[in-house]
């Protein structure tokens, strides 16, 4: 257990965007004999050996065909998202007031604002730069300040007498971020965001000139590493607390379970999904054509008629991995109390009556059934009746491949803000029940 969790806090410390996080998807799955495929090119695949897909640089399906057809045997899916919410960095946006340096910042998703005040913010993305080798080319290149670099201070207490009772953050005016006090020095008159390449040209080792960066995605991120954290001894891990656990962990327990399962009659996908905290809609989200094109390409390639592709989806799941409200001790009246996850006492199914999740009842008797076997603990969250729960890739995923789809997923204290807490048992049940998922997938006939 203690193992899971260490690699886990590895990954999440290793992956402060999901560039970063699909790049360590792609590393492992390298390490463990995957090949990477590129969409441009024609494809060749042997039965029952691993390989894996990106697109967008952050969004990867990875898969191992069946030792019999798709058509007979189906698949097995499982898929998670890799981005969180956060502040973006904002191109145009560059403020400085009395030579106090901010950068200008966007909310990616859903994020809880007040908890990136007075945290020592890093800085990571990717950046698009020109090949002076090759005219008209671009590197990519991603980048990671590894250390903090700006803080969103709040103000005093004794300035904002009412801050206890509610504040609203204007992500305008109070987030962006204070990067420098230094008045005269770097890019006092600079445009933009110039000043910022010059400090990451400084910083890195890449030795990039400011004007050799076109385009960029940066994220603020919390500088604080992962932590282990509880009272329970021997082991001292109850609680998992850090940035992106969701659904990073989703992310990290399927790769696991992934890699580790031996090529079976039926074929296995893992599928690494971008996009999902701002509806999924891009060209490489759960809401796009990925995972579908890398299904019927691999259908075609492997000769798989039209009639079995559509025979194969029949016979195939998807289980959908996302965080679950972990029922928070401090906050009773905003759960069912009978249907609100503990933490440490297993993954919970997420059932909601208007299809905000995937589950239907066939499928959740069939999970059910091969978590008890297999010894895997398993609760339920539906949210309370008079609130809305939110969605995951689930119902998306259901309804573009029309596979039959659970979502299930790590109770998580306070998702959605710049930490979050998970429990590292629940985290070990969930690659134990996915690996069995990969082993023996339930049958749906
Ligand atoms: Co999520």
């Amino acid at each position: 257990m203690k193992e899971y969790a260490t690699d886990l806090c590895q990954f999440l410390d290793a992956s402060p965007t999901s560039f970063h996080a699909a790049d360590n998807i792609r590393s492992y799955l390298l390490a463990h004999g995957a090949q990477e495929l590129d969409e441009a090119a024609s494809w060749q695949i042997e039965p029952g050996a691993p390989y894996f897909v990106c697109r967008s640089g952050t969004s990867i399906v990875a898969f191992r065909t069946g030792l019999k057809s798709m058509g007979d045997a189906g698949l097995v899916i499982a898929g998670a998202h890799t981005d969180s919410p956060g502040l973006k960095v904002r191109p145009g946006m560059h403020k400085q007031n009395q030579g106090m340096v901010r950068i200008g910042v966007d909310v990616y998703g859903g994020a809880i604002l007040s908890a990136w005040l007075d945290r020592p913010l890093a800085l990571a993305g990717r950046l698009f730069l020109r090949d002076s080798q090759n005219p008209g080319r671009l590197k990519t290149l991603l980048y990671n300040s590894g250390k903090p670099v700006g803080i969103i201070p709040n103000l005093a207490i004794h300035l904002n007498r009412d801050v206890n009772r509610g504040f609203e953050y204007n992500a305008a005016q109070h987030l962006p971020v204070l990067v420098s006090c230094q008045r005269e020095k770097r890019g006092a008159q600079s445009s933009a965001l110039s000043w910022l390449y010059e400090f990451i040209g400084e910083e890195t080792s890449f030795d990039i000139a400011p004007d050799e960066i076109v385009a960029s995605d940066l994220f603020f991120y919390d500088a604080q590493k992962s932590a282990m954290l509880g009272v329970q001894l021997p082991s001292g891990v109850d609680f998992i607390n850090a940035p992106h656990l969701d659904d990073l962990a989703g992310c990290h327990a399927i790769l696991e379970a992934f890699c580790s399962a031996q090529p079976d009659e039926f074929g296995q996908v893992a599928c690494f999904l971008d996009s999902e905290e701002i509806g999924s809609m891009t060209m490489q989200g759960a809401d796009s054509s990925f995972v579908r094109d890398v299904l019927a390409r691999l259908a075609i390639v492997t000769g798989v008629s039209a009639e079995d592709f559509y025979r194969m989806s029949s016979q195939s799941l998807f289980v959908s991995l996302d965080a679950a409200q972990g029922w928070n001790p401090a906050y009773p009246e905003k759960y069912d109390e009978k249907l609100s996850p503990l933490l440490s006492a297993g993954p919970a199914i997420k059932i909601n009556a208007n299809q905000r999740y995937a589950t239907d009842s066939q499928v959740e008797s069939l999970i059910t059934m091969l978590a008890s076997q297999e010894k895997v603990p398993l609760q339920r969250y539906m949210s309370k009746a008079d609130m809305q729960p939110g969605s995951t890739i689930g119902p998306m995923s259901a309804a573009r491949l029309g596979i039959r789809t659970i979502d299930i997923g790590h109770p998580l204290l306070a998702m959605h803000s710049i930490r979050e807490t998970i429990s590292a048992f629940d985290h070990a049940m969930m690659i134990q029940l996915l690996k069995a998922v990969y082993k023996s997938p339930p049958s749906f006939h």
